[in-house]
């Protein structure tokens, strides 16, 4: 999704823009630019532009420096309004200033229809260009340009997080925001903007996360910010890490490799404190389930196969009835929702739009709400009753892997404190789950022969037309998360099933063209899943079976560990498929960190 960097002080300004803008690139884009407005005089705004990666943008500023004094806004778009185009990527112009913006501006086309009847020429397709000639219409008799830039504001509606820097206010950045992220930092004198803390750490000192509703403007050394109200707000800062090192590759070839290989240390940060005496102690306050009958999950993408897992857990150990809602279907269908549900969203970026509205859905219906969350001082968890937060770390590949991992543990750790608190599970269960979940980092913990292993069979996996995900059970959502991972990186087509559909329908596809990775854990319906394979096998298909049993009838057979407990099984082939669509994308040559026309934090509905 887009990134917003800005910049208010005398470092060279071109690098800090593309630096912040690096940090955000994981994110997804498809067009970058930045204006600049420096020298002694206000007259000296440049502006570029390019499409496709921040290379470009940087190639094109090659000849560029601006030196001394000066502010400067970037961006990098990701087409939501108008194609990826330079005219359409951000900063946008208007006479004498420019604007970039994440978000989508909903009424858009009336207020473009409004200017254009007075006149106003727009240049590109999308709804941020409103901003700009919305400023400096207003400018014309406004009092002075940051009331013009309230009365703008003033006439939006929908998610937006918005820089403008004008020629009428030398020196100075307007910003805005509702429903999108948008963070203020400070080192001494300078200030700098971004939609995210990961572009901010090394070069801020101290960070205001900015609420829904604030407008305001800086200059160096000087930060005002108001409410939706208009009422000044005080300043609230909060140190921002200082190593950067931390979100590097560390030798790896892609960040999503090394995410992988992190998920035992960050499922042991995930477990610290949580698992105490032979108890669970969550940070989250009992009362939350006080009278609570239901849970409802809800979420998107990967953190939604997280949520089916989930289900099963609350409902075999808790013994509580549990929903799955997928959050972008939610906010449409006048859902009907119960005041003794907890409704718990799950969200690596805590931005996801969707997921968030849903959030704000229940929490109008007064429900009880919790989030468990990757990225503390987000939207989603500044907003959550509790937040349980899943401790990843930064994640940078869009394909998530670690955020995954950590969000099933916090799910499983919930449902065992439930199931506590509901007084439906006896001391010898509890023991035995405990002991499991403990054991976790060592079974993630793999050993680089399996990686190995599976780079040799990937190549087998180049061609054919299509795969077949399966599993019963808890593997039923991991063969989902296996299904969208290869999907999501190798752009090959991948279907998640629970095992025992087949025969309703997608049998009709297997032949020797179609792949099945299938999940056979020894602990979990073994013998009922095995028929499932067989009848592909029967017809013809590639099994590739992943199970600790040797099944006679695979083409390709990934052996796991054996163990004692379902849950171990799960994140020992929670590796083997994340290592599966890492090894296929990467022999495909495919950008495994950045993979096309995605973006990791999805704002926009
Ligand atoms: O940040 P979130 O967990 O809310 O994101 C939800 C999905 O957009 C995300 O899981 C997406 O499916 C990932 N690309 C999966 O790898």
């Amino acid at each position: 999704m887009c990134g917003i960097v800005g910049y208010i002080g005398s470092k060279e300004k071109k690098s800090v823009i593309i630096g912040g803008l690096k940090e955000l690139e994981y994110r997804g884009y498809d067009s970058a630019g930045m204006a600049i407005m420096s020298g002694e005089c206000c007259s000296d705004i440049h502006y570029f532009k390019a499409v496709g990666k921040l290379e470009n943008l940087s190639n094109k500023m090659s000849d560029f420096s601006s030196e001394g004094f000066g502010v400067a806004i970037g961006h990098t778009r990701w087409a939501t309004h108008g194609k990826p185009t330079e005219i359409n990527a951000h900063p946008h112009l208007g006479e004498y200033s420019f604007v970039i913006h994440n978000g989508i501006i909903e009424n858009y086309k009336e207020l473009k229809d409004e200017l254009e009847s007075q006149g106003v020429k727009f240049i590109s397709q999308t709804d941020t260009e409103v901003i700009v000639h919305l400023f400096e219409r207003y400018n014309k008799t406004a009092k002075s340009p940051f009331e013009a830039y309230k009365q703008t504001i003033a006439r939006l509606r929908g998610a937006y997080a918005t820089l403008l820097i004008t020629k009428a206010a030398y020196g100075e950045v307007f910003f805005a925001k509702n429903a999108a992220p948008l963070i203020v930092a400070k080192n001494g004198d300078e200030i700098y903007f971004s939609s995210s803390d990961a572009s901010l750490i090394g070069l801020g000192k101290e960070a205001m996360y900015l609420e829904d509703g604030v407008i305001g403007h800086a200059k160096l050394g000087a930060i005002e910010i108001f409410d939706k109200n208009l009422k000044a707000l005080q300043l609230s800062f909060t140190e921002l890490p200082k190593d950067k090192g931390y979100a590097q590759k560390d030798g790896y070839r892609f960040f999503m490799e090394k995410e992988i290989y992190e998920q035992s240390q960050v499922i042991s940060e995930c477990l610290m404190g949580r698992v105490k005496d032979d108890n669970v102690n969550l940070e989250v306050s009992d009362d939350v389930f006080d009278g609570i009958d239901e849970v409802v999950l809800c979420a998107c993408g990967t953190s939604y196969h997280a949520a089916i897992t989930a289900s099963y857990l609350f409902e075999r150990i808790a013994k509580i009835r549990a929903k799955v809602e997928i959050a972008s279907e939610f906010r449409y269908k006048e859902p009907l929702l119960k005041p003794n549900s907890l409704f718990i969203v799950i969200s690596q970026s805590g931005e996801t739009a969707d997921t968030l509205e849903a959030l704000k859905i229940a929490k109008e219906h007064g429900l009880k709400t919790m989030a468990i969350c990757n990225v503390d001082n987000s939207s989603i968890v500044r907003l959550a009753g509790e937040v349980m937060l899943t401790r990843a770390g930064i994640e940078k590949g869009v394909a998530s892997t670690k955020a995954f991992a950590t969000q099933v543990i916090c799910l499983w750790l919930l449902s065992l404190k439930l199931a506590k608190l509901r007084n439906v599970i006896d001391e010898k269960t509890m023991l035995n789950e405990l002991k499991a979940l403990r054991n976790i980092p060592s079974v993630v913990h793999f050993d680089p022969k399996l990686q190995e292993r599976i780079y040799r069979l990937a190549k087998h996996y180049l061609h054919g037309h299509g795969f077949f995900f399966i599993g019963r059970d808890i593997f039923y959502p991991l063969a989902l998360e296996g299904a969208l991972k290869l999907k999501e990186i190798s752009y090959l087509h991948a279907e998640g099933y629970p095992a025992g559909e087949m025969k309703h329908g997608p049998i009709a596809l297997a032949d020797d063209g179609l792949y099945t990775i299938a999940l056979l854990p020894s602990t979990l319906l073994y013998e009922k899943t095995k028929s499932n394979v067989e009848e592909l096998a029967a017809r013809d298909a590639n099994i590739t079976a992943i199970s600790p049993v040797a099944f006679e009838l695979s083409d390709d057979f990934i052996q796991t560990n054996t163990y004692e407990h379902p849950m171990s099984e799960f994140f020992e082939m929670m590796i083997v498929l994340q290592l599966f669509a890492l090894e296929i994308s990467i022999r495909l040559g495919n950008d495994v960190d950045m993979p096309r026309n995605l973006a990791k934090s999805v704002t926009v509905e």
